[in-house]
């Protein structure tokens, strides 16, 4: 399958438009908004959980995975995105939870009952309520085991209490997934990313004592047997899909994304967005390390290419904070900044993925109260910090910067109340900048909607970026991302130069004889020799 020159759009329904006016984004939201989308030119839509859940991680508790949460609209409705979607040439891509199932899901509401065969598909472990099978610590925070009494057994939970781990090393339990995979084919979706996938084999959680580190479970024994398996039996080799790799390495997802090995399109790693906080501690604030930013995309993708692997290249999505807040200027180089971000990523080997409101330069939350917050990690770390005793500013400065919520906020589409993504209060409350919307980015040229839609069409445009060979430059020059693509058969050639502080930036050598293809800047540059790139700006070079 060719995909090379297509780019993906993140959508998180619950935020992206309100159709029924309940506060809360839904599917035929999505469809009203498809000729905006076809407008940015995206290919595809991945769409963030919305099966029925309670909600307890927003939708990626899933306690059906083949029923639409009612909040969201109905399979009809679903069906009536994928049509119009298609009809733009837009492909829908659906968010596999399959490390884990929610409690209120009838498999483990059947386990909870006595049913062996139920407990089996999870990692339930004897024990006394006073001493769990091993210490591990969960990725939301607190034990990783919670005891249910009238079993007298623990069960395994990665993430939040209500999110219990399937045990993938039962058969049954693999094949009733390839049964929801079969099921959403058939309603014509054309791609899957699948949430933590890399967790999914983990046999010593059934015999491991002591202490176990949550990171032991990362990219285990039988996770690509797995993988190919899943794919081989359903078809997936002819979709795009993507896996999400927690803590991963670079030799595992090149072999996940090796079309060789024929277990996924490509993955989504994150070493490049632990930059800025303290290692292990993502709650604690550091500068960006623009240096370390740059060796770690530099060997992701030289490895990725090296070994004809494919990779996913993104900064943003609903459990990061927004990019221009965090490695951009939010105040005089907003503008400048956002697009320089977009085309640091959009020029790189691999499938750009934009998150919505990610095309409009849209900021963290600025939210100042605990009170605003609605995600389970965010409120679960506050009470942690608090009882560290950090005192409230402090923690509630951690959350501005670091909660999944800043990029949760509700999408902005025109002014009005509530910017027009409802009627009513919304569910989350709305970002402090709500001056920068679609429709008024629609209209200005100079927008970093228009800048996006530039990046989507010149990759299509251009093999170079598309599917050309790259290699990086300026390895020692510490706030310059500097690299370049080019495409062999017609020896066109691409070079990348982002500034990524807010001092003036000499760009070594001489650059005459290419042509500026793009700037980031609101004036575009007058000379390549001597190239100074001013705050945030970022060019393309073409030749
Ligand atoms: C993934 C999702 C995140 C979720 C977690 C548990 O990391 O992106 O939102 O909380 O998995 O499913």
């Amino acid at each position: 399958m060719e995909f090379k020159d297509k780019v993906v759009y993140q959508i998180y329904p619950k935020s992206f438009c309100d159709a029924n006016g309940d506060g809360w984004g839904d599917l035929r939201g999505i469809t009203e908004k498809l000729d905006y989308l076809a407008d940015l030119g995206v290919d595809y839509l991945w769409l963030t959980p919305f099966m029925v859940s309670p909600q307890k991680d927003n939708g990626y508790d899933v306690a059906d995975y083949c029923a639409i949460d009612a909040r969201f609209g109905t399979m009809a409705d679903f069906t009536e995105l994928v049509h119009e979607a298609k009809k733009r040439h837009i492909g829908l891509m659906l968010d596999m939870v399959f490390n884990h199932t929610s409690t209120e899901h009838r498999w483990f509401q059947r386990a909870l009952a006595g049913d062996e065969k139920y407990q089996a598909y999870y990692v339930f472990r004897d024990g006394t309520p006073d001493k769990p099978p091993f210490d591990c610590t969960s990725v939301f925070g607190g034990p990783a085991w919670e005891y249910v009494p009238q079993l007298g057994k623990w069960y395994l939970h990665c993430f939040e209490r209500s999110q219990a781990d399937l045990d993938w090393e039962n058969p049954d339990v693999r094949e009733e997934l390839k049964e929801v995979i079969r099921f959403w084919r058939d309603k014509g979706v054309a791609g899957f990313r699948f949430d933590v996938i890399n967790l999914i084999s983990k046999p010593q959680a059934r015999t491991a004592r002591g202490t176990v580190d949550l990171k032991s479970f990362m990219d285990g024994p039988r996770v690509h047997e797995y993988i190919k398996e899943l794919t081989r039996d359903t078809g997936l080799a002819d979709l795009l899909t993507v896996g999400e790799m927690s803590g991963t390495t670079i030799p595992a997802c090149v072999r996940y994304a090796d079309p060789a090995e024929k277990e996924l399109s490509m993955c989504f790693h994150f070493h490049h967005l632990k930059v800025d906080y303290a290692p292990g501690n993502k709650w604690q604030r550091q500068p960006a390390d623009i240096g370390a930013l740059k060796k770690i995309l530099q060997a992701w993708q030289l490895a990725m290419q090296e070994h004809g692997s494919w990779d996913a290249v993104f900064w943003c999505n609903h459990d990061q904070p927004r990019v221009v807040s965090r490695f951009g200027d939010e105040g005089r180089y907003w503008r400048t900044s956002a697009k320089m971000l977009g085309l640091a990523i959009h020029f790189l080997r691999g499938t750009p993925y934009i998150y919505q409101g990610e095309e409009l330069g849209m900021m963290n939350a600025g939210f100042t109260a605990i009170e605003q917050y609605n995600d389970v990690e965010s409120r679960n770390a506050y009470a942690a910090m608090r009882q560290q005793g950090l005192s409230d500013r402090a923690a509630l400065a951690a959350l501005a910067f670091r909660s999944r919520d800043n990029s949760r906020t509700p999408m902005q589409w025109e002014d009005g109340p509530h910017d027009g993504f409802s009627l009513v209060d919304p569910w989350l409350a709305m970002g402090r900048h709500q001056e920068i919307t679609a429709a008024a980015e629609q209209k200005d040229r100079q927008s970093v909607f228009h800048w996006y839609q530039q990046l989507i069409r010149l990759r299509k445009q251009k093999k170079a970026i598309a599917s050309g060979r790259i290699r990086f430059l300026y390895a020692d020059v510490p706030d310059l991302l500097a690299y370049q693509r080019s495409d062999e058969e017609t020896a066109a050639q691409i070079t990348v130069l982002c500034n990524f502080s807010a001092q003036p930036l000499r760009v070594p050598d001489d650059w005459t004889g290419w042509q500026l293809l793009l700037d980031s800047a609101s004036e575009p540059l007058k000379e390549t020799c001597p190239l100074v790139l001013r705050p945030f700006e970022g060019i393309a070079l073409e030749k």
